[in-house]
């Protein structure tokens, strides 16, 4: 349960974010914050929010903005009156900006982007957020989304390693942070939101495709949401308390094997 906590969560307009905000509500969070730069999507999910009888914001924010970060933390911690849980869940593939994916093909900028929004904003919004962190005395931490992309290789070029990157990040963060905040990163393998939505239909064979993402979990179909959102509360609830440094897959059983259903 996240009774008293005030949680800021990034990317939450859609998908897993949204999930996990309106879990972190149905768990009994004090104050929710909804940022993403989709204002209408994240003023939606903090409406949903309120009609469960939690407080809640949308902040409009571009995570590849250092300044909007960090004025994001400030709104976060205006409307909660302080920040006890810092879920960076926002993340993109170059797909998002570019049909050139390939190894040799990417174009320069576009891995500088997904290395700005997946890896360093999660920097700078953690570091912005610490002193808020340091002071709320409600068992703070903060939570990364990594993903098994950043575990094994996989068929992208930017996103996986930024993932590699997030999954360090999080142990460099848990050791700077220690003791009094904790740190740990969820690696989702294919989930149903719009993101894997359109990684399959960006590929020129969907069944293919479709086998490779779900074919691979021992639990052969997509996680959902709901069930990303449920282990993320709990990495951020006092029931977690002793766990810091930590990187969880949840994954249906990808990493625990090289096979592929049929
Ligand atoms: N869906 C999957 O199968 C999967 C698998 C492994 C890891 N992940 C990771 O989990 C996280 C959530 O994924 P999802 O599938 O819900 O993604 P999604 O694309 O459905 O949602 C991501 C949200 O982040 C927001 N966002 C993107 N760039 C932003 C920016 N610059 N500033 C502010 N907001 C921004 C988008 O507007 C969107 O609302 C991501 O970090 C993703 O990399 C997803």
């Amino acid at each position: 349960m996240l009774d008293g906590k005030r949680i800021l969560v990034t990317g939450a307009a859609q998908g897993m974010g949204r999930e996990i905000a309106i879990e972190a509500a149905r768990q009994g969070a004090e104050y929710v914050s909804v940022a993403d730069r989709n204002l209408d999507g994240a003023k939606e999910a903090a409406d949903e929010i309120e009609k469960l009888g939690i407080g809640a914001q949308a902040i409009d924010v571009d995570l590849a903005n250092s300044d909007e970060i960090r004025a994001m933390i400030e709104q976060a911690v205006a409307g909660g009156g302080g920040l006890d849980t810092l879920i960076n869940n926002a993340g993109v593939m170059e797909g998002a900006f570019t049909a050139d994916t390939s190894f040799e093909d990417l174009p320069e900028d576009v891995w500088d982007k997904v290395f700005d929004i997946n890896v360093k904003s999660i920097w700078l919004a953690t570091k912005f957020a610490a002193p808020h962190l340091r002071a709320s005395g409600r068992g703070p931490s903060v939570i990364n989304a990594a993903s098994v992309a950043g575990m094994v290789g996989y068929v992208s070029t930017a996103y996986p390693a930024s993932k590699a990157a997030v999954i360090q990040l999080t142990r460099t963060t848990a050791v700077a942070l220690s003791p009094e905040i904790r740190c740990n990163a969820f690696c989702p393998g294919s989930i149903a939101t719009p993101m894997s939505d359109a990684f399959l239909a960006s590929a020129p064979d969907y069944d293919a495709q479709l086998q490779r993402m779900t074919g691979a979990h021992l639990i052969p179909r997509f996680g959902t949401s709901g069930e990303i959102a449920k282990v993320v509360a709990f990495l951020a609830s006092d029931a977690a308390s002793f766990l810091t440094g930590v990187i969880l897959p949840i994954d249906g059983g990808t990493t625990a094997w090289r096979g592929l259903r049929n």
